[in-house]
């Protein structure tokens, strides 16, 4: 295995494709089009639903992208986890009604063993039970062991409403010292060994509004390889966090903290601050602003998010915006759309920094009071929190995370009534 750069590695893949009859497309934006069941862009696929599924013709049968994506259900678990994140980068080979297993099974082994010359003694797949053409090609046609091929249910992969189908996924075993040490940890287990690094989706379904599967007319590909994962096994890094497409973000919260990576606290603090500064940068370059609902609420909670971080590391002044040169400096790049818009997004930060920074301390000392005189049941009224909220702009997910740090609970259907 060489070392290869992030970037390196995304234009690896990208021109593997190409070599492989695909169009390059530029991500899509973050703001899915015409696609009310999603928010946000959360996969390579999703933007190109309605080539799956016919309803428009795509402008090469076979496409690879780099997708930007926001994920936003893991956020508490992001710093917690090697890899989390709000923002990444999702690499993409698609095939619309045009080659089906065999292809995708073959050059996704090709591109990880051959370009990327991972040690194929660490690679191990997973299938949906039922697929026995997708055993058969991994089986005999690429010549793994039966003992490398896992078959679990939950092989079957779906955003929202539209195409999705069984999937097969490829794991990269970093390795017993990164284990949980059970017997029992395996492919599939919960710990960081064995690491997903290549979701292949069969698409040959559509979900419908009122959850039918109905069978497709062409069947297709999906696939998804997270870059970030990749690079953190290509680098041989702990996690996606130490990778060249992080880390840059991290020692510059180092040098404005002048904070120290191995006391843990503060490891996970810069680690959210370096994993929200990449999604707050995209997410205003792609029109986002901060608001109180849908989209410009995600913005919000992951900025306030971040500024809270920034104060534990004691940051006293508006530090975010001064991050965006970094993150340009690693995708700029890759993503022009951040640089032609690199004025706005750190007025917008500054401005959103500036306005939560003034109620923060305010809203902690409230907070710690309501803490400190909570009955026995050691959760925080709905009331309580929404004045958080209402007065102090405390997302009530903000709050219900500190709250949490202490062991306490609030009251989220009451924080709704209220
Ligand atoms: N669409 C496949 C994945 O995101 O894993």
């Amino acid at each position: 295995m060489k070392y290869m750069t992030g970037n390196e590695i995304r234009k690896a893949y990208l021109q593997f494709f190409k070599s492989k009859e695909h169009l390059i497309l530029h991500s899509f934006p973050l703001i899915p089009e015409n696609d009310p069941s999603l928010l946000l862009i959360g996969a390579g696929m999703a933007p190109l639903k309605p080539y799956f599924t016919g309803k428009l013709v795509p402008p090469s049968y076979r496409v690879t992208t780099s997708q930007k994506c926001i994920r936003t259900d893991d956020i508490d678990n992001v710093g917690r986890t090697a890899r989390h994140h709000t923002f990444f980068e999702m690499l993409g080979n698609f095939s619309f009604g045009n080659y089906f297993k065999k292809e995708a099974i073959s050059w996704a082994w090709e591109f990880l063993t051959q370009v990327l010359e991972l040690d194929t003694d660490k690679l191990y797949v997973t299938i949906y039970p039922d697929d026995k053409e997708a055993y058969d090609y991994w089986h005999n046609m690429i010549g793994l062991a039966d003992e490398r091929i896992f078959k679990f249910d939950d092989n079957f992969w779906e955003i929202g409403e539209g195409p999705c189908g069984p999937d097969s996924e490829i794991f990269y075993d970093l390795g017993p010292e990164r284990g949980c040490g059970k017997p029992t940890c395996t492919v599939g287990c919960d710990c960081d060994r064995y690491l997903e690094i290549w979701n292949l989706v069969f698409t040959q379904y559509n979900r419908t509004k009122d959850g039918k599967y109905e069978p497709l007319a062409k069947k297709n590909i999906d696939t998804g390889c997270g870059l970030e994962r990749l690079a953190s096994v290509i680098q041989q890094k702990e996690s996606n966090f130490e990778t060249d497409l992080i880390f840059p973000i991290i020692e510059k919260v180092i040098a404005i903290s002048g904070g120290d990576y191995n006391d843990p606290r503060q490891k996970m603090a810069m680690k959210v601050i370096a994993d929200h500064i990449r999604a707050i940068t995209f997410m205003i370059s792609d029109g986002i602003l901060p608001s109180n609902e849908g989209r410009g609420y995600v913005l919000r909670r992951i900025l306030r998010r971040a500024v809270r971080f920034g104060r534990l590391l004691g940051i006293k002044d508006l530090f975010l915006a001064g991050l965006v040169d970094t993150v340009l400096d690693i995708l700029g790049d890759e993503y022009p759309e951040t640089r032609e818009h690199e004025a706005l997004i750190k007025q917008i930060i500054n401005t959103e920094e500036k306005q939560f920074s003034a109620t923060l301390a305010q809203g902690m000392e409230l907070l710690n009071d309501m803490m400190a005189h909570v009955g026995d049941d050691k959760v925080l009224t709905g009331a309580e929190v929404f004045k958080l909220y209402d007065t102090y702009g405390f997302p009530m997910e903000l709050t219900e995370e500190i709250a949490g740090e202490q062991g306490f609970k609030v009251d989220k259907d009451g924080f709704q009534e209220a």
